[in-house]
């Protein structure tokens, strides 16, 4: 039977997701495997057992590709999947609790304040500013606790700004994380796992046409977002490598994941998220950082269902 990448859904991410499916089918089917893309909708259990699906390759991103929900589903139908399991993606997916771990574990991350919109309310926007001021300064990135792709993201210059900053985010998520404006290049690293154990990519650096940091469409416009192999020093590259890995298991995931750096031109970094799903679109970190590591995503994936499967 056919591999069944699940993409597309009901998140804020379906379109992305579907690109990430679509990419994912063509180089799996281009190494030989028989895949074919499924939408998560309420078809989807009955078709995977018609198909005589053997295995899972999970694109979706987002709510309930993410959090855990579909793991949750293909662990009880008993398929293999590739991926982390629904425990941990449980984790991994609130920025705020993966933040938590990560630091215990001694994992340098962002400083940040979760203000979950209840809180909003009762604080009042006025106490707000005052207390995000004191905490982190009045320049600082506002996001959703849970997503991806820079929806509902903003960056805060003055804290003015910062309620309605925060009422955005709360479309996506009731729960918004203020952290403190970093400046730095976006490095990402991606992990994979192979028979060898837990191998990490180059880091690959993201840079965005200016003012189009947090803009979702930009993301995946080709003329707006480069990626690069950025000139790191070598211990420096070696240190994201190591701690990229550390996230990892730290995390508890399995197979892949990306991890996600600003670094400050003085070479220090915070870990900003860990990204359980990583795209494969045209456009995203994952298949550049196997192609400018001799690898390619075709052969990763691969890797990752015969893991799966076996
Ligand atoms: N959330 C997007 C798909 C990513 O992490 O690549």
């Amino acid at each position: 039977g056919p591999v069944a990448v699940i993409a597309g859904g009901l998140s804020h991410e379906r379109d992305v997701s579907l690109a990430s499916g679509r990419n994912l089918v063509r180089e799996l089917r281009a190494r030989g495997v028989e895949a074919s893309a499924y939408d998560f909708d309420r078809q989807l259990l009955h078709s995977l057992q018609r198909d005589k699906v053997v295995a899972a390759f999970p694109a979706l991103h987002g709510q309930f590709g993410e959090d855990g929900e579909i793991q949750t589903l293909l662990e009880l139908i008993d398929l293999p999947y590739v991926g982390s399991s629904s425990r941990a993606c449980k984790v991994a997916w609130d920025k705020g609790a993966a933040r938590e771990l990560l630091h215990r574990a001694g994992i340098p991350v962002p400083d940040s304040v979760g203000l979950s919109a209840t809180t909003f309310r009762d604080i009042g926007a006025t106490a707000l500013m005052e207390h995000v001021m004191h905490r982190l300064g009045h320049r600082v990135v506002v996001k959703p606790a849970r997503g991806g792709s820079a929806l509902g993201v903003t960056g805060v210059d003055g804290l003015g700004a910062l309620p309605s900053a925060l009422v955005e985010t709360y479309a996506y998520c009731e729960d918004a994380l203020v952290e403190r404006f970093y400046d730095g290049v976006d490095v990402s690293v991606v992990c994979h796992e192979t028979p060898d154990g837990l191998t990490s990519l180059l880091p690959v650096a993201v840079e965005y046409e200016r003012g189009h940091e947090f803009d979702f469409s930009a993301r995946y416009t080709a003329e707006y977002v480069s990626l690069l192999t950025p000139d790191l020093p070598d211990e420096l590259t070696t240190r994201l490598g190591e701690v990229a890995r550390e996230a990892h298991r730290v995390l508890g995931l399995d197979d892949l994941s990306r991890s996600d750096f600003l670094v400050s031109p003085d070479g220090t970094f915070v870990l900003l998220e860990t990204a359980i799903t990583p795209g494969t679109t045209e456009t995203s970190v994952l298949p550049f950082a196997c192609t400018a590591s001799g690898t390619s995503l075709g052969e990763v994936a691969h890797g990752l269902v015969r893991r799966a499967v076996d």
